[in-house]
Formats: C-alpha cells, structure tokens, sequence
C-alpha cells in the first residue's frame, strides 16, 4: 500500500476531507493529537477497528480509546455518564484526560476486548477535532506505533512504523504534551488512574477530592487493570536500564558503568538531564539530554522522540536518569520504567 503524508496547513484542506472520507468507509488514518499520534478507524465498525490491530500488531486483549468532539457524542458511547464525568469534562476536555465509563450497545466489542466498559477522550487539537466532526463519527484510535514501540510525537514516527501499512498520515506537526493521556476509571467507588499521563493526578484532586493511583503503576507485582499496561512497551532497539536515586550517587553509579562499557567495547547511550549530564565522564557515548530537571512538562514533550533517537544510532546499551514522580514526572517515570523492562538501578 503506498501511503501519503499530508502535510495540513489548515482546516480546509482536502487531505483533511479525504481523511474524513476514509475514516467513513471504514478505512483507518493517522492524525495528530495534542499528546501522540492516534491511528484512528471509525468507533461504530468492527471491520474498520480490526484493521487497526492488524496494521500494529496490536494483541486483540488490549482495548482502545474512542474520540469524541463534542459533549453530545459522550452519551451516544457512554451508557451511564455520572456527575463526576460531567464535571471532569467541563474541567479538562478536550484535553488529555481519557475516562471510562460503562459502554453503550453503540460500541463494538472489538474496541473494548469484550470489557463492558469503553474509554473516552476529546482530544485538544484542531485537525482531530475536524477529522471527528468531518467525518461524524466517533473514532476510535490507539496511539499510531507498532505495538511495543514508544508512542509517536511526529508524523515522520508514524511513518517509520507504519508505512506502506496504511494509506494516509495526517501531519500536525509535533504534538505539544508528548505523552499519552491520563486513564481514569470511573465505574469504581474512587475515580482510579489506571495509566498517569497529561492530566496530573493532583489535578484531578483538585476536582474529585479522592483519587485512587492503581496498584501496578507503582507497584508491578499488581494484575494491570488496564489491559494495556501488561505488555512491553516504548521500547527501543537497545535494552534501557533505568537509574534512580540523588544526581550524585546516579552520576558516580554511571560513570563506573560507561567505564566498564568502553573496556567491553561496547557502546553506551545516555539519556539525561543537562543537570546529570555535567556530572557524567560522557566520553564517546551518544547523548540525549532530556532537558532540564525543573521542566518535567518539557521532558514529557521529548522523552519517545529521544527513545527513538537511539534507533538511529549503534548504542548496545542506554541508561536514563529518573526523575521525581511528582506532577507530570509520575507519567514519565511510568514510561521510562516501562521502556526499561522495570530493569531499574536504585542508587
Ligand atoms: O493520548 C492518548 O491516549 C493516545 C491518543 C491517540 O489519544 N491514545 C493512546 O491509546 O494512548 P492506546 O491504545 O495506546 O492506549 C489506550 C490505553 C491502554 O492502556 C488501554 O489498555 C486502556 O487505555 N484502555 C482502553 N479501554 C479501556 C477500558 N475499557 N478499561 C481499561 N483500560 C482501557
Ligand atoms: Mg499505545
């Protein structure tokens, strides 16, 4: 299949109306979001959303999120919608907040993996929003990598995944949060975050006065609730180990590894803070500085374009610094432990 990236420049454009054509005869397209790329088919199709499972190589356990672009479409795919979602959407949609709610008979059991809840999100980007209200359909739309690898920030991500795989990839630029939205399950008697993302769960405190963090985020020994979080993911070509614990102990801990790494001959990665980064006896290693340790959201925006930096180089290894789970850092940490196989150093 020959695929074609479209550059959109505004909402008139006609890859936009022929992406939207697409989507309605159950065809699937990437677009940009504000936290990844999605690969996005039409939410009420069960063919159109196998073919999204086909084209990751996805496992079909593994659910998906349907996109919305207006309140209205939330009770056409939710069967029940409680005060607290009202109240979650009038605060953070569209943004990066994913909620799941019971599902309604709309909603296909290829999208949900047979569960008899769906997950929602009105994403805040111009040219989503257009592709759903273009189309008139709910999409539903998994972030647009191979199943495994770190979730897409570009349309040139998505091309190197999934080219000649599907016939369109809308280019939006860089999307701004750079990490995937929260997942909040709110069928329980506490809303629960069953994946940290862009929304923080402080923000969501601040709504919802009790919020639940879900056992496997911080503990791994946890059944994942979300079936996603089971399987490896963002991972790149070379193994991650990851490294926590106060910069010092860190930077002592990796200087004695990149030491023993260049008698090996083998050849390290780093991805760190510019903070660590001044710490480090770096030699001929490949440097990815994440940016500054006081701009988490900065980090977040770069953290899967640089995972996938390393693709493009010859490192056997790389070691990632940690950082603070608080805000924003506590989705980043979820990534980055996942990236690693929770092969973490504690220093
Ligand atoms: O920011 C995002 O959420 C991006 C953009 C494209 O919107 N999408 C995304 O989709 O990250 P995906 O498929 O990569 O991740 C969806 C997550 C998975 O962890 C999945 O298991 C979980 O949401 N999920 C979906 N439906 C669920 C359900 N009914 N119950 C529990 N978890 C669910
Ligand atoms: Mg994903």
């Amino acid at each position: 299949m020959k695929t074609k990236i479209a550059k959109i420049k505004d909402l008139s454009d006609p890859d936009l109306l022929w992406a939207a054509e697409l989507i309605k005869k159950g065809e699937i397209v990437a677009f940009p979001t504000e936290t990844v790329y999605g690969l996005g088919a039409d939410a009420l199709d069960p063919q159109a959303v196998k073919k999204i499972y086909v084209a990751k190589g996805r496992p079909s356990d593994n659910p998906l999120i349907v996109h919305i672009a207006s309140v209205e479409q939330l009770y056409e795919v939710a069967a029940a919608v409680p005060e607290t979602a009202e109240l979650l959407a009038e605060r953070f949609w569209p943004g990066p907040l994913t909620m799941i709610l019971p599902k309604s008979e709309k909603i296909p059991p290829e999208i949900t993996a047979g569960l008899d809840t769906v997950a929602i999100r009105m994403p805040n980007h111009p040219v989503a929003l257009e592709l759903i209200r273009k189309s008139g359909l709910p999409i539903a739309a998994p972030s647009a990598n191979l199943s495994g690898k770190p979730s897409p920030t570009s349309a040139k991500h998505v091309a190197k995944d999934l080219y000649g795989r599907i016939a369109l990839i809308l280019d939006g630029g860089e999307t701004i949060v750079g990490l995937e939205s929260t997942v909040l399950d709110l069928c329980g008697a506490i809303p629960t975050v069953l994946r940290p993302g862009g929304v923080t769960a402080e923000e969501l405190r601040d709504v919802l006065g009790d919020v639940r963090i879900a056992a496997e985020i911080s503990d791994n020994d946890e059944k994942p609730r979300s079936p996603g979080m089971k399987y490896t993911h963002y991972k790149p070509a070379a193994d991650v180990l990851l490294f926590e614990g106060p910069a010092a102990r860190v930077a002592e801990k990796m200087n004695g590894m990149i030491a023993r790494y260049k008698q090996q001959g083998r050849k390290a990665g780093l991805l760190v803070t510019s903070e660590l980064a001044a710490m480090l006896d770096a030699g001929s290693c490949e440097i990815r500085l994440m940016g500054s340790r006081d701009d988490l959201p900065g980090i977040a925006a770069n953290i899967f374009a640089l995972l996938r930096e390393f693709d493009e180089t010859d490192v056997d290894i790389i070691l990632a610094e940690g950082l603070p789970g608080q805000d924003i850092g506590m989705a980043i940490m979820n990534r980055l432990s996942k990236a690693s196989g929770y092969n973490i150093i504690r220093c």
